[in-house]
């Protein structure tokens, strides 16, 4: 049985120590929250607050001043911080142009078959990974054959550019089922960051036509670790085309990166989408599975994490849908930012919208909740909660396209399969 656990605790780097400790809380929320979550009533206060006057943004911005104004600011900081980030990133070009490492690697790609049936070079993706050099400079395509994949799998750090290609029409599925509350070797729960089915720390991963599951059975309300990833993502410049990413509760850890989703479905309950992921989600079905309380995201921008002020998820021409009742977030940072724009929102969507969770004051502290030109019987904005807002055509400009990824530096289409 494949576990990795050894490779991924030498491959931490400080980075994600400050990641695993932050990770580390996230269960005790999930357990305690969900026994105790609120309909209607959540941690920003109930329903469809107005600011009042001196409330609101008062403390942040200055006695007085109104949410608008906290929001043209969180506006002009979104320009300042793109300035900054854009040159970080990778390529030095401001994000402008496709990074140099990325354009040398996909010059020659080599592909490699995975098929169960012994008629590919290797039967599993784990002995396929393991083929990849270290310091891998070229594009490798792993074309993974119909079937199922019970492996769980590091894409370690050291091994980018690798693409998991199936038959969107008749996809592999790859699946685990650990979770939070699984006992490690050492005899303890592994936590919520260990219990991914697939965890892809290196940079530039694609997939296509992937299923990613974690099969555990639904974590019951405010049962002790229940938390089952089904993919976690830590490497930055990950794009997935045509994926299921399938699971309950805390089904895709958007961890860390510039991350790309599109044509995608992700089924899960609470907390399903979350982490400190700067990504974009663009016509993509997100669903839930439960019966009760679904929370769609738990982003977790916050001041107290390097990095993760950059951070935040932005769904583009999504659908959401299922089944209980939808919450599109909660924060889980004192600055969790999330954008919904021209989604279809199902009647399972909670009028209110959105949660404070631990953020007392969510208008104060940096939370950013946005939503625009959203549709459908769940997309009631008049009676979202108060420091919700619906966004100006400039206010959404910053979310609505592939810039806010910075995608003109990695964004390539999927691979032919
Ligand atoms: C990928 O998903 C989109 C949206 O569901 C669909 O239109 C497209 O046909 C899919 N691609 C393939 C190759 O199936």
């Amino acid at each position: 049985m494949p576990r990795h656990k050894c490779e991924a605790v030498q491959g931490l780097s400080i980075a994600v120590l400050v990641a695993l400790v932050a990770a580390s809380i996230s269960p005790a929320y999930s357990q305690k929250e969900q026994a105790s979550f609120n309909i209607g009533g959540g941690g920003g206060g109930g329903v469809a607050k107005k600011p009042s006057p001196g409330g609101g943004a008062g403390a942040a911005a200055g006695a007085g001043s109104s949410f608008d104004q906290f929001l043209a600011q969180n506006v002009e900081h979104f320009a300042v911080t793109e300035q900054i980030y854009a040159s970080k990133a990778k390529g030095g070009a401001g994000g402008k142009t496709l990074d140099a490492d990325l354009s040398a690697a996909e010059a020659s790609p080599v592909r490699y078959v995975v098929s169960p049936d012994g008629k590919g070079k290797f039967r599993t993706i784990t002995d396929a990974i393991k083929a990849v050099p270290e310091k891998n400079r070229q594009r490798v395509i792993l074309d993974i054959r119909p079937g199922t994949y019970k492996e769980k799998l590091l894409v370690p750090s050291m091994k980018p550019f690798i693409t998991f290609a199936g038959n969107p029409k008749n996809p592999p599925i790859i699946t685990w089922n650990d979770r939070a509350g699984t006992r490690g070797k050492n005899g303890a729960p592994i936590g919520t960051m260990a219990s991914a089915s697939v965890a892809v720390e290196a940079d530039y991963f694609m997939a296509y036509g992937i299923v990613f599951k974690n099969d555990a059975p639904l974590a019951l309300p405010g049962q002790e670790g229940g938390q089952a990833v089904a993919l976690r993502v830590f490497g930055t410049k990950a794009a997935f085309y045509n994926c299921t990413i399938d699971g309950g509760q805390d089904t895709l850890y958007d961890h860390h990166g510039l991350h790309y989703f599109k044509d995608c479905v992700i089924r899960g309950s609470v907390d399903f989408i979350f982490g400190f992921g700067r990504s974009l989600y663009t016509e993509c079905t997100i669903m839930s599975v439960t019966k009760e309380t679904a929370i769609l995201t738990a982003q977790q921008r916050t001041k107290a994490i390097s990095d993760a002020i950059e951070s935040g998820f932005s769904f583009v021409r999504c659908k959401i849908m299922g089944m209980g009742q939808i919450y599109l977030g909660r924060a889980w940072g004192d600055s969790s930012r999330v954008v919904y724009s021209f989604t279809e929102m199902s009647k399972e969507v909670v009028p209110v919208g959105w949660d404070g969770w631990k953020v007392e004051k969510p208008a104060t502290t940096g939370v950013f909740y946005g939503e625009y030109k959203c549709s459908g019987p769940g997309a009631m904005s008049t009676q979202r909660i108060g420091w919700a807002r619906v966004l100006t055509d400039q206010q959404a400009k910053a979310f609505t396209g592939s810039q806010f990824v910075y995608g003109n530096s990695w964004i390539l289409p999927p691979p032919k399969i």
